[in-house]
């Protein structure tokens, strides 16, 4: 009986890594699987205007980033839908496969080429810091950030940035708008976003302003993130990517959403 239920056993384990080894060698399809689902499912952040964010009309996310997962996927011939979460749950939702890609000014970064893989890049921005009015003259400098407490978004390049900045004490936030109110509340001195995201939030808020200090030097390019070894997908979406670029459309889009931001200041 004992050697009956050693032999079971060996079968079970045999068969059970068998079974495995099948999953892991089966690739999954990315492309295929959502063009079977008949849906492009896209995670993004919005609390990022121009890339991404909530119309105040309507309480729909837009944004230059929202029209380019339209066109990616309008030419996969797909529905789109948009899930929200934040910025730092974003690569976790996209491994797990809670979203197909993530369109979110997402900068790729070699920490970040770990877990995911990254279209092309489809815009560059560099980084810069808005300050409180009432700051303008004390902090126009790095060195007035000195002894400063920096505001950042979590699990961001600027979080990043952010910790190089000696002498800067830094708060780092979940969402963009809620460090927006905490500058107003003057609870931090400074906030380092992408400059298009700067001159949005300066635009609808007086009591911000944007500073001349920026970090040149790190690249703030915005790529699409998508699961790893996916490479017809990322094909079809540097194709999209392309096109946008060759019609000059992703300008379109940046300045029609740069509009849709000052719009709502009225
Ligand atoms: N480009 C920066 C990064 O990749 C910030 C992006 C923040 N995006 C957002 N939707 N809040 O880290």
């Amino acid at each position: 009986m004992k050697k009956v239920t050693k032999v079971m056993l060996l079968i079970i384990i045999a068969v059970v890594g068998l079974v495995l080894s099948g999953c892991n060698q089966k690739d999954v399809n990315e492309l295929e699987v959502i063009k079977k689902r008949g849906k492009l499912i896209v995670g993004t952040s919005p609390d990022y205007p121009p890339y991404e964010f909530i119309d105040v009309e309507t309480g729909e996310v837009i944004g230059f980033d929202i029209e380019i997962a339209k066109e990616i996927a309008k030419d996969l011939g797909v529905e789109l839908e948009i899930k929200e979460m934040s910025f730092n749950g974003l690569l976790a939702a996209l491994t797990t496969g809670n979203v197909d890609i993530v369109l979110a000014g997402m900068t790729p970064t070699p920490e970040r080429m770990e877990s995911v893989d990254f279209s092309d890049i489809y815009y560059t921005a560099v980084q810069t810091v808005i300050v409180h009015a009432d700051n303008k003259d004390t902090i126009s400098s790095l060195d007035g950030l000195v002894g400063k407490q920096v505001g950042v978004q979590k699990g961001t390049i600027q979080a990043e940035i952010a910790a190089e900045i000696e002498g800067a004490k830094v708060k780092e936030l979940g969402k963009i708008t809620d460090l927006v109110m905490e500058l107003k509340f003057k609870n931090i001195d400074a906030l380092i976003v992408e400059l298009p995201v700067a001159e949005s939030y300066v635009k609808n808020n007086s009591d911000l302003y944007l500073t001349s200090i920026t970090f040149e030097e790190v690249d703030g390019g915005s790529a699409v993130a998508v699961k790893k070894n996916s490479p017809e997908l990322l094909t079809e979406i540097n194709k999209t990517l392309k096109r946008l670029m060759d019609e000059n459309l992703i300008d379109k889009f940046v300045t029609e959403a740069t509009n849709k931001v000052n719009a709502d200041e009225e």
